[in-house]
């Protein structure tokens, strides 16, 4: 039988048009999806959503879109989910594993190199032309190569930022909520620390941890004040996990050198003494925008919703 699926946005490549031929779709507006008008007055039709990070997938819908049985999120994070009062209603929840992790980690490693090594403040001075010549102190940064990266959730995407450290030549330590496998540490040469030994001894700490609990905040004024002085920050998992008024203050204090951000506590929302500041480079929650991990996740997403309007179970659920 025909489902009615609710796609929160338009999605790339042909998934939604496989879906259209099984099930009645409708596609939310991008940046409104679920909060639309056209979900609300029909929420209690929906068979199944295919949501984006940015839908908040709470009681107050789960108990207008009563005929729900499957939210897949377009994400492999899924903290816009609630998880607990899905599962006590039957609702099944997927994520996208997998298929965006090498785009995220290339462009974790790149805001690594970019904060480490100046490149867009060297770029935003080019074009202001302030490059009036060269000299031996000139955007001065700090050496990737042999330096010390601490990975905090050594998962798929911190194991992959892992393997490109490697090719830099840099020792790896990691700490996280679960010990990796010992053939995982081995192959990547990760040593498992105390997490506050690790902001103690890396000189680039960058977080792959989901947005838990236990993890919102866990960059803190405390953890930050332990670093080196100069050491650099990445975080392309979730803007809450760090505390932003306080590294920015680190960053303007230290011992914080830079930092290379791709998610923030409130976005779109950027916090203003971010904005100002030379030594932080700022990316808009681009980690799986690459054009095949973005297709691979619309077709991840679609197939679960198959296969649960199929009465299958999906690839990937989401544990409630
Ligand atoms: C995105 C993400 O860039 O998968 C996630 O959890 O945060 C990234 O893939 C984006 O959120 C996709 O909707």
């Amino acid at each position: 039988m025909r489902g009615r699926v609710f796609v929160s946005c338009p999605l790339p490549g042909s998934a939604i048009e496989r879906l259209a031929r099984e099930h009645d779709v409708e596609i939310g507006i991008e940046r409104v999806g679920v909060r639309g008008d056209d979900f609300i007055r029909a929420a209690e039709t929906f068979d199944a959503i295919v949501s984006c990070v940015t839908d908040p997938i709470d009681v107050a819908l789960l108990d207008r879109a009563r005929r729900l049985r499957v939210v897949a999120n377009f994400a492999v994070g899924y903290d816009n989910i609630d998880v607990p009062a899905c599962a006590s209603r039957g609702v099944t929840v997927t994520n996208t594993p997998g298929v965006l992790t090498e785009a995220t980690a290339d462009l974790a490693f790149g805001l690594l190199l970019d904060a480490a090594r100046r490149i867009a403040e060297g770029d935003r001075l080019v074009r202001r032309g302030a490059f009036d010549g060269w000299r031996p102190s000139f955007l001065v940064g700090v050496p990737v190569h042999g330096g010390t990266l601490g990975v905090i959730g050594l998962g798929r995407i911190g194991q992959a930022m892992a393997r490109r450290a490697r090719g830099f030549g840099m020792r790896v330590l990691y700490a996280g909520r679960t010990r990796a496998a010992p053939a995982v540490e081995k192959a990547l040469h990760a040593v498992h620390v105390p997490l506050d030994d690790l902001f103690e001894q890396a000189d680039f700490v960058s977080l792959h941890c989901p947005l838990t609990p236990d993890t919102r905040g866990l960059v803190s004024s405390a953890r930050l004040s332990r670093m080196k002085p100069g050491a650099v920050l990445v975080n392309t998992a979730r803007g809450a996990c760090v505390d932003e008024a306080a590294l920015a203050e680190a960053l303007v204090t230290g011992p914080l050198g830079a930092a290379g951000l791709d998610v923030f506590e409130d976005e779109p929302r950027v916090n203003a003494r971010l904005l100002a500041l030379e030594n932080v480079v700022l990316t808009p929650h681009t980690g799986s925008a690459d054009r095949a991990a973005r297709e691979a996740m619309a077709t991840t997403a679609v197939e679960s919703v198959l296969a649960v309007l199929a009465g299958n179970s999906p690839l990937y659920p989401v544990a409630g």
